[in-house]
């Protein structure tokens, strides 16, 4: 696999707007093959805003980590430190966010943030952390599974009259 050169950091107020949009760009990319209804557009516009990032970035229980190449945002994780996994109560780190641009994907970004999350929790504390992926999102499941997180239970993501499947995954270390 080529490794693309890229930085590891933690976010500063002057990253929010770009982690927004990074964030409308590949949630659209990952999840809406086949078009965009009203549903999808609102939630999209409404969740990945600035404010709201801001919210997060301002919460003492989050956590932004950022990969940029050439000083250009190019993916992020976002760590929640107070999330009670559903299938482990003891499990209360969750990977809120993981996402990486179409085009520097498969080139270890999404590894480099796993790690430096790993390495984060570690040092506070943390033995193992968890998250919820569609389950039809074949190719996030097949990158976390050779990265070492097994599957711990079921759950769904409401996204207006629809409810989709996701598996909560859990990594321990
Ligand atoms: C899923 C995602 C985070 C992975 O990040 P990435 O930077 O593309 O992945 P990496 O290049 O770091 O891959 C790390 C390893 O996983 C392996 N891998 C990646 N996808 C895989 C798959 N579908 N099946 C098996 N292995 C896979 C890679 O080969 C690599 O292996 P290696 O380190 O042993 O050489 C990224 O592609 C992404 O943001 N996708 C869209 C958004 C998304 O679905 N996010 C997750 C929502 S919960």
């Amino acid at each position: 696999m080529t490794q693309a050169a890229f930085q590891l950091r933690a976010a500063t107020g002057a990253d929010l707007s770009a982690i927004a949009a990074l964030s409308q760009l590949v949630w659209l990319h990952t999840y809406t093959p086949e078009g965009i209804n009203a549903d999808v557009a609102d939630y999209v516009l409404q969740e990945f805003t600035t404010a709201n990032t801001r919210q997060r970035f301002e919460d003492p229980n989050q956590h932004y980590l950022l990969a940029e190449a050439d000083g250009k945002l190019i993916g992020y994780l976002l760590l929640q430190l107070n999330a009670a996994c559903e299938a482990d109560a003891g499990c209360s780190a969750e990977i809120a966010r993981l996402y990486v641009i179409p085009q520097f994907a498969g080139k270890g970004a999404g590894r480099a943030l796993l790690s430096k999350a790993r390495r984060f929790l570690q040092s506070r504390g943390h033995h193992a952390l968890w998250l919820t992926v569609y389950a039809g999102n074949q190719a996030a499941i097949g990158f976390y599974r050779h990265c070492g997180f097994t599957h711990t239970g079921d759950t769904f993501f409401q996204l207006g009259e629809q409810q989709h499947a996701n598996l909560i995954l859990q990594w321990r270390f």
